[in-house]
């Protein structure tokens, strides 16, 4: 059995498409069903749907042989313990600070609200830079508007959001795609299973992207 763990939203809409491709089809509408497993037309894969935040854990532990996750989830959660063998170039966006426009940094410590305090953490370590991480699990962009931080650092793909609320993107970290995301013994009991998947995934990548 292959278990492949999958977020609802992008990260689903984006990889059914790939997966059809290899002929593995939901038997149910995995964004209609409030089913956790959903079994697919071939019978020895099958879809676990999961937090997106989770997807690493589960393959990382062998609850799933596969997952897909965006690479900011990837890098929050840091480890040796996933191969990453293939950029599906699905729920491709930029990691960024931001702040309010026109507001000037802090003389003294920085205050940066953010999910990926890991992240945040070794980026701001990198630079030599004093700051207090500010932990928060979504809405970042209200942080500076309320004075409970001074930036933030989260995912920016068009910008609106960040504008809508009076933000601008600042620094650049990453550029953000989704990985498929493969358990270490799942990749060496299960060889040829998986690496023909892999290959049939990386063809519909390719050909998406050259047409
Ligand atoms: P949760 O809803 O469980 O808190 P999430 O909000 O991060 O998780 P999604 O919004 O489905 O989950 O995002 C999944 C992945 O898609 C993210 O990890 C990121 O890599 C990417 N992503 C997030 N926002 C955007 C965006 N606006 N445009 C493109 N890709 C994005
Ligand atoms: C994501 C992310 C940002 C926004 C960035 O939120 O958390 O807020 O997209 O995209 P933009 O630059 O195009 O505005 P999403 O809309 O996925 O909602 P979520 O917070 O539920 O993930």
């Amino acid at each position: 059995m292959l278990t492949i763990a999958l977020s609802k939203g992008r990260i689903l809409d984006d990889t059914l498409p790939l997966l059809a491709e290899a002929g593995i089809v939901p038997t149910e509408n995995p964004d209609k069903s409030r089913k956790l497993i959903i079994p697919t037309s071939q019978p020895d894969v099958r879809l676990l749907i999961v937090r997106a935040t989770d997807v690493p854990t589960y393959v990382e532990h062998g609850a799933a042989d596969l997952g897909v996750a965006g690479k900011d989830v990837l890098m929050e959660y840091g480890g040796q313990g996933l191969y990453e063998p293939l950029d599906l170039q699905i729920a491709q966006c930029k990691l960024m600070t931001a702040g309010a426009i026109g507001v000037a940094e802090p003389k003294g410590r920085l205050r940066v609200a953010t999910k990926f305090v890991n992240v945040a953490k070794r980026y701001y370590a990198e630079q030599g830079r004093q700051v207090d991480i500010i932990k928060l699990y979504g809405s970042m962009e209200l942080a500076p508007l309320i004075g409970l931080a001074d930036k933030i650092i989260d995912v920016v793909d068009t910008g609106n959001t960040l504008r809508a609320n009076g933000l601008e993107p600042q620094d650049f970290i990453a550029a953000i795609s989704s990985r498929l995301v493969v358990n270490k013994a799942s990749m060496k009991m299960q060889h040829a299973r998986i690496q023909a998947l892999i290959d049939t995934l990386r063809k519909a990548v390719e050909s998406r992207h050259r047409g």
